[in-house]
């Protein structure tokens, strides 16, 4: 992958400015990267705090087989350069969560443009709390700075996710069941009771026992299993036996 990258200095959301190059036929491999947000979001329209200091990133993608496990991959990516870049384990969350010690530290927020069945692109927003400070009121996240007690060069971080995200994006058109191997071995999510609000609108606790090859996580629900295809852990999640993607 060629990566080409825009820095600004400040942006409404580099989501909506990544779409603009998009929309305007610009090459798969284009990185908009912005080093604050005045309108930030995260999955479910959320706002996601964005001062100077973090990594705000959107690279525009023009998938071939699909856009489904963009996220995971993503996930993994954002997991592996925060090991290798301040030397610590960082955990997924299904679906898109990056935890450090039960804290959010980063999120992805993926978004796809449809021509029939095809992604004729895909969005990958990626949002990483590197040296920026946090409000109180987002007292379940994290900094990487916070974690390791220094600063994380943000130039650094950048140049070793994009690698991380080029060996991604090939392993997916390869061998994508070795990024879903990665997701299990890096989840907080698989081997642990998560609270569903089912059909009936009430709430259960179950067992979240794999993702399946689509990505959509497996529940262990009475004696059968279900997948569920979008929502948060803890929130209402939609559950369906025939949900064909993620995002
Ligand atoms: C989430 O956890 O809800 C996903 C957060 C994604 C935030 C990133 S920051 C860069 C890109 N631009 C945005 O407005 N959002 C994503």
């Amino acid at each position: 992958m060629r990566w080409r990258i825009t820095t600004l200095k400040e942006v409404s959301s580099t989501q909506t400015a990544a779409r603009v190059l998009a929309e305007s036929g610009s090459a798969e491999g284009t990185v908009v990267v912005a080093e604050a947000q005045t309108e930030g979001w995260g999955r479910r329209g959320r706002r996601w705090y964005s001062p100077p200091g973090g990594l705000y990133m959107t690279a525009v993608l023009r998938p071939r087989n699909g856009a489904g496990l963009i996220p995971l991959m993503a996930g993994v990516a954002v997991a592996e350069t925060v090991r290798t870049t301040a030397g610590v384990e960082a955990e997924l969350k299904w679906p898109n969560d990056i935890l450090i010690g039960g804290r959010k530290v980063g999120g992805i927020l993926a978004e796809s443009a449809w021509s029939g069945k095809e992604a004729v692109y895909a969005l990958l927003g990626i949002g990483v709390n590197l040296n920026n400070r946090l409000p109180p009121v987002l007292h379940e996240a994290t900094t990487l700075s916070a974690e390791t007690g220094r600063e994380i060069d943000p130039q650094r971080f950048l140049a070793v996710l994009l690698e991380k995200l080029d060996q991604g994006l090939r392993l997916l058109e390869t061998e994508p069941g070795r990024v879903l191997e990665a997701w299990r071995r890096l989840s907080s999510t698989l081997g642990h009771r998560v609270e569903v609000v089912v059909e009936s609108g009430e709430a259960v606790r179950v067992v979240a026992v794999d993702i399946d090859p689509d990505g959509a996580l497996v529940l262990e629900i009475g004696d059968g299993r279900r997948r569920v295809v979008s929502g948060s852990l803890r929130e209402t999640l939609l559950l369906s036996s025939e949900a064909d993607r993620l995002i």
